[in-house]
């Protein structure tokens, strides 16, 4: 688009049109994979101190320290499914970005690690069968509209092996909230996810009260282009009940509720929480 697109833009609609910063494609994807591995920041990933604890209550709390087969959704560069598959677990990984998956791949190669990983969409893989535990973390599932939510949860459910557990790090309403309600902004940087040349990027926020979801559009203009390449990520929220509901329509019986991937019954970890819901 040009300026004048973007000075004339329209309001956005959540869930039509862009709805998702395509993360699939190989630029954006060898872009964000180097945030995945930065231990400078927790946005793409959390930092690996942070993963450790989360896969210690995982292996400790969660299997019971029993061998388990794991599959994880949005795998990344499977920081998960490595650290698992080191403590004797043997792990699948679904993502759609080639720079992740490859980089996972060659990791679980170079330890001989028990680790498959899948170069796929979510929406609309055949997730297999007989897992013990699937893993969906980071509020990716809030990324997804509600009706790609719903069937990716009973593709979860079929998944899954009886007595299997679906572990779900998910938005709070109340974060999901926030994030829409943020001021405008701009900031500039020499290179980002966005691109590997200096460019200005703003950045603008909208909560949608009729869809209950948030936008983030992002308008990027690289230094001597006069192009603007705009981005959408939107972001669904559900109240703690709906999240219940949703589980139970889908086929989960007993559903327990964790302030965090640590396990911590205290405060929400900056508005994330895990829903850890049993198949049967
Ligand atoms: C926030 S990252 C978290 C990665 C990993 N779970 C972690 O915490 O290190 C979300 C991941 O979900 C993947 N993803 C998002 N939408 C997807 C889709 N529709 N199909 C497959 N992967 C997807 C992205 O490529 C990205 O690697």
């Amino acid at each position: 688009m040009k300026l004048a697109d973007l000075i004339a833009r329209k309001s956005v609609v959540a869930w039509t049109g862009e709805a998702k910063i395509p993360w699939h494609e190989p630029g954006f994807s060898e872009r964000m994979l180097r945030e995945h591995l930065s231990q400078e920041h927790d946005h793409a990933s959390r930092r690996f101190e942070t993963i450790d604890e989360h896969v210690s209550w995982i292996h400790d709390h969660v299997l019971g320290g029993a061998a388990a087969r794991v599959l994880d959704l949005g795998c990344g560069p499977g920081f998960y499914t490595a650290r698992l598959a080191r403590r004797g677990h043997a792990c699948v990984g679904i993502d759609f970005s080639p720079a992740s998956v490859s980089h996972a791949v060659s990791e679980a190669k170079r330890e001989a690690l028990a680790c498959e990983y899948r170069l796929e969409d979510l929406r609309g893989a055949d997730l297999g069968s007989g897992f013990d535990l699937v893993l969906m973390t980071f509020g990716e599932f809030n990324t997804f509209s509600r009706s790609e939510a719903k069937t990716l949860l009973a593709a979860v459910r079929s998944a899954l092996a009886p007595s299997g557990t679906l572990v779900l790090e998910i938005h709070s309403e109340e974060q999901v909230k926030s994030i829409g309600a943020q001021p405008p902004t701009w900031l500039t940087a020499r290179r980002s996810v966005f691109s590997e040349d200096p460019h200005l990027y703003l950045k603008e926020c909208a909560w949608h009260p009729e869809s209950h979801a948030a936008t983030e559009q992002y308008f990027v203009v690289s230094l001597g282009s006069p192009e603007v390449t705009r981005y959408v990520s939107t972001t669904q929220a559900y109240s703690d009940a709906e999240y219940l509901d949703f589980l139970q329509a889908a086929g989960f019986a007993k559903t327990e509720k964790h302030a965090s991937l640590e396990g911590s019954a205290g405060e929400r970890d900056g508005g994330l929480f895990v829903l850890a819901a049993r198949a049967e």
